[in-house]
């Protein structure tokens, strides 16, 4: 039923987004440098160069332009925040004022979002259009009692937003805060993986993506972490590994195992949770963030970091059209990758250093006040013009309030996914506490904003609308999606 329903879409739709070229310009401006993360370039491996806040400030440029960079040892034309793919890590304390320009080099408009952050809605602007040849300067202070994250920024231009992040235009931005302040984590060595797939058919503003690619959501084969095939990750002996992983690839799922070495969780999203949790299977959703520590106890050697497959759902689908379905740039089947590799590295540490007990209690919300059912599908939305991808039977239309709420106010959404593709939900401006799945309650409390959900699944996220009134949007993080509709608006009132 639903099978046939979606075949039908695929052939009825025609693509709403023209490809754009990009004219190659100038380059990005020199960052200054950092001391935590600056070891390497990220053309030389390692880990990429950060820009860090001093005095309370962080001042900087970023300019989009489109370039060429060799990626896994193919020339690809992408587009780059201050010529590096991924984009420079930013990296800041609660308290710290943010003054970045968004120069615009690109040859089709664009703006940012500061994915993770909790700032007002009238600054992290999704509605912002900063034209080709244009800049614009975005300023806001971290607020005091930020906890201390990994997020991330990425254009969000509505119907830019998947092209432009899978030809690269996606960087780091690391809040630090009282998570920082434990010991054991103080002594941590830290690093932190962009993982980002590229497809060299598909990278430019290719007119290339098919339809069924585009409703798919687009992938590339070629799977990297920091812009690198399989990077090496040190793991200092006896020592604690600080490991941020951040999937900023448009639509790709992965599902990390670290086999015969123990990895714990210590923050996901919106920042820690109340202790270490030991992980087998690491699901990362488009737009998720996790923190892990990995204690350097095991045997030395190397350890490597693995996607095993996941199916996003119509994997079945695609596999029953034949060769031309796979052939299609953008159409990547699930498959096992090898991410990364930790390598033990000798240090004078004679005793293990030991995780620590406790981190930051994550205070549970109180029972809501309201109760609201949001179901993800596929379908036409007449009001919308075509599109395909559905939220309670609406398409995004710019200006279109969907969902109408009251600041400080406590609720529960029940998010329904009645569609056999996977369909990450994500919330700007305010974290969420993920409450049940599919019925059966949640086995520990976390702060979030995206939300990884399955093909027929459901969850229910409790969410509290704090310290910001204004429009904010909420979507699916299959960037394709989003560009299709599957986005709303919520405004918060006061
Ligand atoms: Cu990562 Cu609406 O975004
Ligand atoms: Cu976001
Ligand atoms: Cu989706």
């Amino acid at each position: 039923m639903k099978r046939r329903q979606f075949n039908r879409h695929l052939i009825d739709l025609a693509a709403a987004t023209a490809s754009v070229s990009l004219l190659s310009q100038c380059s990005g401006e020199t960052p200054r440098k950092n001391a935590r993360y600056d070891t390497a370039s990220p053309r030389t491996g390692g880990q990429p160069i950060a820009i860090a806040s001093t005095e309370g400030l962080l001042a900087l440029s970023l300019t989009a332009t489109s370039q060429t960079q060799t990626i896994a040892g193919k020339p690809l034309n992408l587009l780059a925040y201050n010529g590096q793919v991924p984009g420079p890590v930013l990296e800041v304390r609660t308290g710290d004022v943010v003054r970045l320009t968004l120069v615009n080099h690109l040859s089709s408009p664009t703006n940012l979002h500061y994915h993770g952050l909790h700032i007002s809605p009238e600054v992290d602007d999704v509605f912002r259009e900063v034209a080709a040849g244009e800049r614009y300067t975005y300023e806001f202070q971290i607020p005091k009692t930020h906890p201390a994250v990994t997020g991330w920024y990425h254009p969000h231009y509505h119907l830019q937003v998947a092209s432009q992040v899978f030809d690269g235009l996606a960087g780091p931005l690391i809040v630090r805060g009282a998570l920082d302040d434990i010991p054991e984590i103080r002594q941590a060595a830290e690093a932190l993986l962009v993982l980002k797939d590229f497809e060299p058919k598909l990278q430019g503003g290719s007119q290339n993506l098919s339809t069924l690619a585009k409703r798919w959501g687009r992938e590339g084969r070629l799977l990297t972490a920091n812009g690198q095939q399989n990077p090496m990750v040190k793991l200092p002996h006896n020592g604690l590994l600080r490991l941020r992983l951040i999937n900023a690839s448009a639509s790709g799922v992965y599902q990390l195992r670290l086999p015969d070495h123990p990895w714990f969780l210590i923050a996901t999203d919106r920042g820690a949770i109340a202790e270490p949790i030991e992980l087998e299977t690491l699901l990362l959703s488009p737009g998720e963030r996790a923190e892990l520590l990995i204690p350097g106890s095991r045997e030395p050697g190397n350890y490597e970091i693995v996607s095993v497959p996941y199916d996003r759902g119509l994997s079945e689908m695609i596999e029953s059209m034949g060769e031309a379905a796979r052939q299609m740039p953008g159409i990547v089947l699930p498959k096992h990758a090898t991410i990364a590799t930790l390598q033990y590295q000798p240090s004078d540490r004679k005793a293990p250093l030991l995780l620590p007990q406790q981190l930051i209690p994550v205070e549970p919300l109180p029972e809501p006040e309201i109760h609201r059912e949001f179901v993800l599908d596929h379908g036409i939305d007449r009001s919308a013009g075509s599109t395909g991808f559905t939220i309670n039977g609406q398409s995004f239309v710019m200006g279109r309030v969907n969902t109408h709420v009251r600041l400080n106010q406590v609720e529960d959404w029940h998010i329904i996914n009645r569609a056999s593709m996977a369909h990450p939900f994500h919330l700007h401006t305010n974290r969420f506490q993920v409450i049940e799945r599919n019925g059966q309650p949640e086995p520990f409390r976390a702060w979030k904003d995206t939300v990884a959900i399955g093909s027929y699944e459901s969850v229910t996220l409790r969410i509290k609308f704090e310290d910001f009134a204004g429009q904010t949007v909420y979507h699916c993080h299959i960037l394709d999606h989003e560009d299709q509709g599957m986005m709303g608006i919520v405004d918060i009132q006061t």
